[in-house]
């Protein structure tokens, strides 16, 4: 098979790489401090003091406090507006009479059930904390929710939904326009209402949900920069950035050079058409013992996916830059996991290129040979996040991993089965796929599991290579799954598919950071 080699005979020079690196801009590290204090929501100075009241407008103590320093204007005030408390009002007051704070921002959190709110309603509502106050320029906030009780949480629960949500306010996606816009919240201090004796427990929810945030504004960044910015050489600059001053992360690059050397045909075939280095981008943190095996995270990193030879239509496609947020999520996960500092081990790969036509690029029918050594015959070049991905998971063998997740804008299909809501999970390994659905379920971030039986696998066969790269119009995303599963057999894996999940489109077109805090959770368990 001397015919199966994916890279062209004449190496096409690729001169893209020093121009880019130059054009990255610095990103804006505006930097919010949080810190627990217990206060008195009567005396305490701040911008904005921020109370609960239950549906039935009945009033935390928080607010009822408030509401006896004003001769119980508060209510009155409240019934006027028609505010009964239902999960999801919210009500801004400008200059409260009777409290130090020069705002009051009255959150709905629905019906308690014995004395408490549901998890779902309490995350929901802390979410409208930054919506409400967007126009404001606050800087200093105080949310006076820890009296808030939640159907089996804690102080450290509670003060980490608050960092999480709000510590995603440090990453602002008009970083590239030439004026930001002028009034829009711009916090410097967020204070958590607490007590004396849960300090310690609020304080360590607060960092923890700071670094989740961090993890997916990171996520967020590198998903919205366009493609131009974003090439394969940038994103592995960002990981030499995260792994600088760092022990415990060392970060290693693969050129194509060593790709080649490594048989990577498949990967490589998709590098072929584009005038930017690929590169296989290797991080590894060892948090744990030596002889621990690591957890490995393999992302898919196309910087921008035009389909190659089979061309995308025209229409959206420029939302193909967030095809490397699978590699964005793993690069925003480590962002955490070193924030964190987790006693356990664990690798990222993240297979890069762009997706690009030229007469140096594969052809359908093309067939070339995988680092495994199988072929592959490629009837469309834009099944390529596969032919990437099957390449970096046989890589990902010599760590010797318990458990290899995969992370990939893979499939439109998966948009069709399952919408923006959840990710599409597919798994070799019962185990594994609980711990990820469970993770998933806790962190808000949720994933379904999608078949993956011997079934479906026969649509990949082809007449001239061991596997083709498409498997028709039908279970899309499950074949793609099928396709990698070819490539996993030597460990427990997981494939998620977040194609539908991992940016919005139309007005509220942005990154979402996810599915970092599904494997943020993920991890967290196994440490
Ligand atoms: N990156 C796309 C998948 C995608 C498309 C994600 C639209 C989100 C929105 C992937 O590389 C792709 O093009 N997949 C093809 C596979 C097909 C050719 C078998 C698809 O889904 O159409
Ligand atoms: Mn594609
Ligand atoms: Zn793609």
């Amino acid at each position: 098979m001397t015919s199966a080699s994916s890279s062209p005979k004449k190496a096409v020079k690729k001169t893209a790489e020093k121009t880019t690196s130059r054009n990255a801009p610095t990103p804006k590290t505006a930097g919010i401090q949080f810190s627990a204090k217990v206060i008195d929501p009567v005396k305490y100075a701040t911008q904005c003091l921020v109370v609960g009241v239950y549906e039935g407008l009945k009033l935390s103590p928080a607010a009822s406090s408030v509401d006896a320093a004003d001769a119980h204007q508060l209510i009155a005030l409240l019934k006027r507006e028609g505010f009964q408390g239902k999960a999801g009002q919210s009500l801004l007051l400008l200059n409260p009479q009777g409290i130090a704070a020069d705002r009051l921002l009255v959150l709905g959190f629905g019906s308690q059930k014995d004395g408490s709110v549901s998890v779902d309603n309490f995350r929901r509502v802390v979410q409208k904390i930054s919506e409400s106050l967007k126009p404001t320029p606050c800087t200093e906030i105080t949310v006076a929710l820890d009296d808030v009780s939640v159907t089996g949480q804690e102080a450290d629960w509670q003060a980490r939904q608050i960092a999480e949500s709000l510590g995603q306010l440090e990453y602002r996606a008009d970083h590239l326009k030439s004026k930001p816009a002028e009034i829009s919240l711009q916090l410097k201090k967020v204070q958590v209402g607490t007590t004396k004796n849960l300090i310690a427990k609020a304080t360590k929810g607060l960092a923890l949900g700071l670094a989740i945030a961090q993890g997916i504004n990171l996520t967020r960044k590198l998903g919205d920069l366009p493609g131009n910015i974003c090439t394969p050489t940038y994103l592995a600059e960002q990981a030499k950035q995260l792994a600088k001053d760092r022990a415990k992360l060392n970060v290693n690059v693969l050129e194509e050079k060593q790709m080649k050397e490594l048989g990577m045909g498949s990967f490589l075939s998709v590098a072929a058409g584009s005038e930017q280095p690929a590169k296989l981008i290797v991080l590894e943190y060892k948090g744990g013992n030596k002889k621990d095996a690591p957890v490995a995270l393999v992302g898919k990193g196309i910087t921008f996916d035009t389909g190659g030879i089979s061309l995308k239509p025209g229409p959206a496609m420029d939302e193909m830059k967030y095809d490397m947020c699978g590699a964005a999520s793993v690069l925003g996960t480590f962002r955490t996991l070193v924030e964190l500092q987790l006693p356990i081990n664990v690798v990222g790969v993240i297979a890069t290129t762009e997706n690009m036509p030229s007469g140096a690029a594969t052809k359908p029918g093309d067939i070339v040979t995988s680092m495994s050594g199988l072929t592959i015959e490629i009837l469309n070049t834009d099944a390529e996040g596969r032919l990437v991905l099957c390449d970096a998971l046989t890589y990902t063998e010599r760590f010797k991993p318990k458990a290899v997740v995969d992370i990939a804008t893979l499939t439109g299909a998966c948009v069709i089965a399952l919408g923006n809501h959840a990710t599409g999970l597919f798994s070799n390994d019962d185990d594994l796929a609980k711990s990820l659905l469970k993770a998933g379920e806790e962190s808000a971030d949720r994933a379904w599991q999608m078949p993956l039986w011997d079934e479906y696998q026969k649509q990949l066969d082809s007449n001239f290579a061991d596997i083709a790269n498409i498997g028709g119009r039908e279970a899309g995303s499950v074949t793609a799954a099928c396709f990698l599963s070819r490539f996993t057999k030597k460990f427990a894996w997981a494939h998620l598919d977040i194609a539908g999940t991992a940016w919005r489109s139309g007005g509220a077109k942005g990154a979402t950071g996810r599915p970092v805090p599904l494997l943020v959770q993920y991890l967290l368990n196994q440490a």
